[in-house]
């Protein structure tokens, strides 16, 4: 039995589906802070499967604890945290508190319950300003925002318990700019509020809730003029979990990049969204948004190398999935009902 936390959420959700389908079993543990548990009846539909869900928060290490021994979890994923990089310029304590203490109650649960296996969603924001283009894994780490700085400390505490204790076996995976859906169109991103992000806000554009896209700064030194991310289809992204699961056979920790490699400037996502959803997106040029570096890539390979893991899936496809979820679920699941009934 594998534990997820924050399983309910965007990526969350798409890492169960990738999990029941690989036959293996799931318990999700989600405070629903920023989540619906309607994803994960979702889930269910897609894979034909149940899971089971528990309504907790990581930091009580008693009811994590609780859950470790009751459900003979034998690997914890752990995707719970808070992730607005805005936010947590203005409540950086609340950001230390949720992710980093919250990871600690986890670690010591985790160690309660002899449960040393562990994979964790830290993110390419822990590189901060690129010294060179693409990011390898041993790139210099600076954060340059508390969020940043929360998964900088985990992976800090994570390999420092590695070195403590040969029984822990950590992956820590250092996400891009994961987006898109499953192809189902039935599970997807559901931001609450106005999208921070620019995949979701170009979504909520192409299907008429917000107006323009606000296209932020175009003097940057890039080929057109705007910033370049690597944005990877969220299937890929959840399949790398697997993958890394499967390969973590030796103690200590292992750190790789989830992303393509391949960097697409902020007008070639919303040109190719107009093209797959066939709305058009209009923008307006705006100022450059504090903190955003010009460009930022992966080097994918030793992902490769070590997993054998890459993705597969184009822009366009991300922008297909992303535009099939959007217009089938324009409300995202507020339009579901909450059916925790339904769950183990
Ligand atoms: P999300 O907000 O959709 O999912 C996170 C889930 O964790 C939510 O369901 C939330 O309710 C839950 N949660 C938060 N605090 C919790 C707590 N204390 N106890 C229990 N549950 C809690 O976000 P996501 O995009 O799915 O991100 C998942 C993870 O990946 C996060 O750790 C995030 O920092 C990391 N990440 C995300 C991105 C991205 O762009 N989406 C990029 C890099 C890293
Ligand atoms: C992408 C590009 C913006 C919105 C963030 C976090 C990072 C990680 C992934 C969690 C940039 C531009 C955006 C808009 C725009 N999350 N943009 N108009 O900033 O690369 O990464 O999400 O770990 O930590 O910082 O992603 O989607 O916000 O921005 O022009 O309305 O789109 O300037 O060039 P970012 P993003």
């Amino acid at each position: 039995m594998i534990l997820l936390t924050g399983g309910a959420g965007y990526i969350g959700s798409h890492v169960s589906v990738a999990l029941l389908d690989a036959g293996l079993d799931v318990i999700a543990v989600d405070n629903l802070s920023n989540s619906n548990n309607a994803s994960l009846e979702r889930v269910q539909s897609i894979c034909g499967r149940s899971l089971a869900f528990c309504h907790a928060d990581i930091r009580n290490e008693e009811a994590i604890c609780n859950v470790l021994r009751d459900y003979e979890v034998t690997a914890v994923i752990h995707l719970a945290g808070l992730k607005a990089v805005g936010e947590s310029n203005a409540e950086p304590m609340t950001y230390y508190e949720n992710n980093v203490l919250g990871t600690m109650r986890l670690l010591s649960a985790m160690k309660r319950a002899s449960v040393k296996t562990l994979v964790f969603s830290s993110s390419a924001t822990v590189y901060g300003i690129p010294a060179y283009l693409p990011l390898d894994e041993k790139h210099p780490l600076g954060p340059t925002n508390p969020y940043g700085r929360t998964k900088f400390f985990i992976e800090e505490m994570l390999k420092d318990l590695c070195k403590s204790d040969p029984d822990w076996r950590v992956g820590i995976l250092r996400y891009f700019n994961p987006v898109g859906a499953h192809e189902s169109g039935l599970i997807g991103e559901d931001p609450v509020g106005i999208p921070n992000n620019l995949v979701p806000f170009v979504a909520q554009v192409a299907v008429g809730k917000l107006e323009k896209v606000r296209v932020c700064g175009n003097d940057y030194d890039t080929p057109d003029g705007t910033g370049i991310r690597d944005f990877i289809h969220v299937v890929d992204l959840a399949s790398g979990h697997l993958c890394v699961l499967n390969h973590l056979k030796q103690p200590g920790a292992l750190t790789v990049n989830l992303g393509t490699g391949i960097g697409h400037s902020v007008l070639e996502v919303i040109q190719t969204f107009e093209a797959v959803s066939g709305r058009s997106v209009p923008y307006e040029i705006g100022e450059r948004r504090t903190g955003d570096v010009a460009a930022c890539y992966a080097d994918p390979t030793f992902a490769e190398k070590t997993l054998g893991w890459k993705s597969v899936r184009s822009l366009a496809q991300m922008c297909a999935d992303h535009w099939r979820w959007q217009s089938k679920n324009p409300d995202g699941y507020r339009g579901a009902q909450y059916q925790t009934n339904k769950l183990k």
